[in-house]
């Protein structure tokens, strides 16, 4: 089957390959180390409520709409902006992106080292018998350490950079496909047990309960930036990858399903480790530390804790890779082909150039940790601005560049595939990207950063 004749790129070889890429993309860190921390900053079960709205309403038509630019433009997110608005100031969205794809590989990538370092510890058998507080203060002095985690997050990085440097279908598409359903599997294992421990239900109300009076400006942008976060829209991975999908594909499905999973998953994350949370004693706005302490717990409680253990971190491992994988082909993309660098040349340099920003970023977590603005060191200030400001200044750029500036019946066009797929959703999709969408991620970005008041002062 020649699918892309005419031209040289890589590409996807299977509809399912894109959802799994995709999802590949969206779920990982976001879902299982973000979402239970920002949620339990961020007062629980209210902002589960606006989070899913978000995906909903926002998410799902900004991911249609990175894959619409993708690919109508078969480019990188600079280049696609280029070609479908010349000599305009619209490649300046692509550029945001891969300022953005800097700043969350940075601090991204020291995490994903925290996870390498958990996966050390599940192998030597190390969370035994540890309580609440031992596993606190251990994650603690871990994390400051510099060096230790600086190692395990130049491993990944070399990891992340050897699977771009492979490509599209060989890498990147190979090992989405069988990982990502056994990390459901193992999450729901886990919720299980988490739910049977006694004291577990205070856990799933605080998880599912909303209690509306929490939700202020501040808690609504965070779960605008955290539905982008996890989605991984508004920097272009999503236009890159859109890039490499067949013309036969549904976009909409796509976005739909992936979106579902990326969100049932960031869910069962939560069911796992609330529940263990208030059973344990542990405070549920512990910040970034959050999963690297309850999990633990979880395990020394059950049956095979061991086995668990190791095959949980061995897989949020993974996940984080086909994540961070996402994020360096962005750059890389862009450096391949818009400066005509080699494939080879262009991941070597983004890896290597984005790596000198995360070493900062970890540094920041204990020796650097003087050089801050205001309480928030490089990670946190990196982990903010791209998460909540980026992000959604990407998002809104790309919703009006779909809903105003191409037309109608290209964007028809597209994801229709000229008129032979079902695009049932087109007149409800276009309203939103032209008026609803735009709006509403204006509204909550303005009010989250303090620029109105329209909910309580949050206090
Ligand atoms: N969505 C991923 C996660 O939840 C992280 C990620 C990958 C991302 N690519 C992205 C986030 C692009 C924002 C933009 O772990």
């Amino acid at each position: 089957m020649a699918i892309n004749v005419k031209t040289p790129r890589d590409s996807f070889g299977s509809r399912l390959g894109v959802i799994a890429a995709a999802a590949g993309s969206a779920i990982g860190l976001g879902n299982i180390w973000r979402f239970p921390y920002v949620a339990g900053e961020n007062g629980g079960g209210a902002f589960l409520m606006v989070y899913i709205g978000f995906i909903i309403l926002i998410g799902v038509p900004v991911m249609i709409s990175e894959f619409v630019i993708g690919r109508s433009a078969q480019r990188n997110p600079v280049g696609a902006f280029n070609s479908l608005a010349p000599k305009t100031l619209w490649p300046l969205t692509g550029f945001l992106g891969i300022i953005a794809a800097f700043s969350i590989l940075a601090f991204y990538t020291t995490v994903s080292g925290w996870t390498l370092e958990y996966l050390y510890l599940a192998i030597t058998d190390s969370f035994k018998t540890k309580t609440a507080e031992n596993l606190a203060m251990s994650f603690e002095s871990f994390r400051t350490s510099g060096l230790r985690p600086l190692i395990w997050q130049n491993i990944f990085m070399f990891l992340t950079a050897f699977i771009v440097y492979r490509g599209i279908r060989n890498g990147i598409e190979k090992y989405s496909k069988i990982l990502m359903p056994l990390l459901l599997l193992i999450i729901i294992i886990l919720g299980i047990r988490s739910i049977t421990l006694p004291g577990a239900g205070e856990g799933l109300l605080f998880l599912f309960k909303p209690d509306f009076s929490k939700i202020t400006g501040a808690v609504v942008l965070e779960a605008l930036g955290q539905s982008f976060f996890s989605l991984s829209i508004g920097m272009g991975t999503l236009i890159t990858y859109g890039s490499y999908i067949g013309k036969n594909v549904k976009l909409g499905n796509t976005a739909l399903s992936v979106s579902a999973a990326d969100t049932l998953i960031a869910i069962l994350a939560g069911v796992a480790i609330f529940p263990a949370v208030f059973a344990f004693g542990i405070a549920p706005e512990s910040g970034t530390g959050l999963v690297f302490i309850a999990l633990p717990l979880i395990f020394e409680q059950m049956t095979g804790g061991y086995f668990f253990a190791l095959i949980f971190f061995l897989l949020l491992s993974i996940a984080a890779l086909t994540s961070t994988i996402s994020v360096l082909e962005v750059v890389t993309a862009y450096l391949s082909e818009e400066l005509s660098l080699g494939r080879k040349k262009a991941t070597l340099l983004a890896a290597s150039s984005i790596a000198v920003l995360g070493v900062a970023c970890t540094m920041s977590q204990g020796p650097w940790s003087g050089i801050s603005v205001g309480d928030k060191n490089l990670f946190d200030l990196l982990e903010m601005i791209s998460a909540n400001i980026i992000l959604p200044l990407g998002g809104l750029l790309i919703v009006i560049f779909v809903g105003w500036h191409l037309s109608k019946e290209k964007v028809f066009a597209e994801i229709s595939n000229q008129g032979n797929l079902k695009a049932g959703f087109r007149y409800l999709y276009l309203f939103i990207v032209k008026f609803l969408a735009p709006v509403a991620i204006a509204f909550v970005f303005m009010h989250g950063l303090g620029l109105f008041r329209f909910f309580g002062s949050g206090d």
